[in-house]
């Protein structure tokens, strides 16, 4: 699918769907599964290309994993049992998988190389090459070990004390990874709170993480014992239809099985203050993953200011909400979100000049961007830029848009929506 041309200007969204698997939950889910002792099972595990680039990891580790119909069945060995792979390893277009996994294979006393595609070519890996070193991983790579392609020979780690330089869940948890090989205690500190869903997944699998004021406290020598863990929908998933239905006119849309750890709920507050119509109408918050079902109607919404440590807590919604601020009354400024520039494209760059492609009244700047609305969008050709989250913001952007949008690269959202356009279908019908 080489472009597409989508649905203009729509009248109403309406319907129920349910959100597929979260990504980040789906990835721990295999990656645990593969260093605990014993059976694991997975249900509402995400099909995305992301989440198979982790299996197909995992296999060349020789762990052996089954899939049927989003169930994923581990048999674990231990992170002793993994053995040295004899092909590279690809992680796709994954910066979640390669960088948890360099944590995990910090500690393994063998060889491994890790490659992906362009997007991954890009993106800076010192961030965790560099205090796995430090721990005593032997790690190379191009640029002297901070792109990929990327080798590491792993062994003994000493713990580390690190204080993470940038708010990153990929960063600390792949020193929690390492941190678990470690002979010791491994502390790690975040500027900013992010997702914590390593720290939920080792308790999970028997494990014990202990945090408290930004610190994170691990202690090395663990033994994790396989469990069943059921996947929530992805609330940044969820994102996409949560900002549809708040600007497509006449809109109402139930959206089913969403996650809601607080860690990942910053859109919810952003929609909120912006003034929609969204209603949390029933929520599991006992599982080791809270999640529930949301309703979303379409509203008058105003310009608000998103920053700070809210940042961490909904930095892959930002493309979304970009759009979303191009339909409410006002300015909306983004600011302290540096980190989109090294996303799976630089999101500041791609997000502002797409929208202004469609008319939008939107400036970079340094940290994020200022958004001016409420525009009246037209048609126009874009592009997903090889970005899954940034195809998806311009599929929905064409729903308030006057003319025919065509846009290019759309099979780039199959990297954690495979069934997005289907969804999408069945709320116009
Ligand atoms: C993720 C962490 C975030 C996020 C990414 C998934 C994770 O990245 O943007 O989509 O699963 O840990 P950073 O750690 O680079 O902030």
């Amino acid at each position: 699918m080489k472009s597409i041309t989508l649905n203009t200007k729509l009248n109403r969204l309406i319907g129920e769907i349910t959100i597929p698997g979260d990504k980040s939950i789906s990835h721990r889910s295999v990656m645990f599964g593969s260093i605990a002792h014993g059976e694991t099972k997975i249900t509402n595990f995400l099909p995305g290309e992301d989440c198979l680039s982790t299996i197909s990891c995992f296999r060349k580790l020789g762990v052996s994993i089954e899939e049927e119909d989003n169930q994923i069945r581990i048999s674990g060995n231990g992170i002793e049992g993994l053995k040295e792979p004899i092909d590279v390893l690809d992680v796709g277009n994954s910066g979640t998988t390669i960088r948890l996994l360099m944590g995990i294979l910090a500690g393994r006393p063998f060889f491994s190389s890790l490659v992906g595609d362009s997007s991954i070519g890009k993106r800076p890996m010192t961030r965790v090459t560099g205090p796995l070193a430090k721990m005593g991983a032997v790690i190379d790579g191009r640029n002297s070990g901070s792109y990929t392609p990327l080798s590491i020979r792993g062994g003994k780690l000493n713990p580390i004390q690190y204080e993470l330089p940038v708010a990153s869940a990929q960063v600390k948890s792949a020193l929690i990874l390492a941190g678990l090989q470690a002979e010791g205690i491994t502390q790690i500190i975040e500027p900013s709170e992010t997702r914590d869903h390593t720290e939920r997944m080792i308790r999970q699998f028997g494990g014990v993480i202990d945090k408290e004021n930004k610190i994170i406290t691990v202690k090395g020598g663990q033994k994790l014992t396989g469990a069943t863990i059921h996947v929530p929908g992805d609330i940044s998933s969820a994102a996409f239809f949560l900002v549809a239905g708040a600007i497509v006119p006449g809109s109402e849309i139930v959206l089913k099985n969403v996650g809601l750890n607080p860690t990942r709920t910053g859109i919810i507050e952003v929609l909120k203050n912006m003034g929609a119509d969204l209603e949390i109408i029933s929520d599991e918050s006992d599982s080791f993953e809270p999640a529930g079902d949301l309703v979303i109607r379409t509203s008058s919404l105003k310009g608000t200011v998103i920053e700070g440590d809210l940042i961490p807590r909904l930095i892959d919604e930002i493309p979304i909400i970009a759009l979303l601020a191009t339909q409410a009354v006002g300015k909306t400024i983004i600011k302290d979100a540096e980190e989109l520039k090294v996303k799976e494209t630089n999101r500041i760059d791609t997000v502002v000049n797409e929208l202004k492609k469609l008319g939008a009244s939107i400036e970079a700047t340094d940290d994020g961007m200022i958004i001016n609305g409420k525009s009246n969008l037209h048609g126009g050709t874009v592009s997903s830029h090889g970005d899954h989250r940034i195809g998806m913001m311009l599929a929905i952007a064409a729903l308030v848009s006057d003319g025919e949008v065509f846009l290019e690269n759309p099979e780039a959202i199959a990297v954690s929506y495979p069934n997005f356009f289907e969804h999408l279908k069945s709320l116009t019908n």
